[in-house]
């Protein structure tokens, strides 16, 4: 599979600042053939990335979605207005909205029923809230991975992202734990091993440039998802460009 390397700028880059951001990616990223790319932008701005990304090889989405298709839902997006915007990315479950919002996996379940419903691609946050040992972290991961079962697994991308690695003042996880966080979430994943085998679980929490090759170069990390050292959009683009770096046998 393709790695994935994609960002979510979260309550930042407005409209007016998206379209210059944008356009800095799409040029220095337009040299990318061997990987998916993409930026989810707040609601608000979704239509600049329509207008500025469409025919790059740079995808855009989302950052959250209603479970329902419309109705009496006061400030809220739904999945077919998200793909009227040519949304291919709709993330969901990120522990900011779980904290903030109070949302729990059923909710997270029914929004990706959603995304995907409207031929979009589920990107499904998990991770554990504080610093754990592996059976304690595999334990909340697997109640957050559960009603995933009967989502199609050719659409849905799993993050992990502890919240302990994510937002200022944190640092991204070590690459060998992420690695065998990794090996286990394939392995609890809902589905047969053939579709967990083939499903991307990227790794978010702290990423930037120095580190990035030594995450992607973990067995099992398919990719790596931005959060703030993306909104320089040179930044981004050099990470899209990063090669996975193995340490030899002798160095470990
Ligand atoms: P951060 O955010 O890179 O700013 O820690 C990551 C995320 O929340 O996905």
């Amino acid at each position: 599979m393709d790695i994935l390397v994609g960002t979510s700028s979260k309550m930042n880059l407005a409209s007016s600042e998206a379209t210059p951001y944008l356009d800095t990616v799409r040029s220095l990223v337009n040299d990318v053939i061997d990987r998916e790319i993409f930026v989810l932008l707040p609601f608000t701005s979704i239509w600049v990335a329509r207008d500025r990304l469409a025919g790059s090889n740079v995808r855009w989405g989302a950052q959250d979605v209603h479970p329902d298709d419309s109705g009496p839902h006061t400030g809220d997006v739904s999945a077919p207005m998200l793909v009227d915007l040519g949304c291919t990315y709709v993330e969901v479950g990120h522990h900011e909205r779980r904290r903030d919002h109070a949302e729990t996996n059923e909710l997270v379940a029914a929004k990706v029923e959603a995304i995907q419903r409207w031929g979009m691609t589920a990107i499904v946050c998990v991770g554990e809230g504080r610093r754990s040992p592996l059976d304690a972290v595999l334990a909340t991961v697997d109640d957050q991975l559960r009603l995933l079962a009967r989502c199609d697994p050719r659409r849905l991308v799993i993050a992990y992202e502890p919240a302990w690695a994510i937002g200022e003042g944190a640092s991204p996880a070590d690459p060998e734990w992420v690695g065998s966080v990794h090996a286990e979430i394939r392995a609890a994943l809902p589905m047969t091993r053939g579709e967990a085998a083939t499903l991307p679980i990227i790794y978010g929490g702290s990423v930037g440039l120095a580190g990035a090759g030594r995450l992607l170069g973990q067995a099992g990390v398919d990719g790596l998802f931005v959060g703030r050292m993306a909104l320089d959009p040179r930044v981004f683009a050099a990470i899209a460009h990063v090669e996975p770096e193995r340490l030899d046998e002798s160095e470990r």
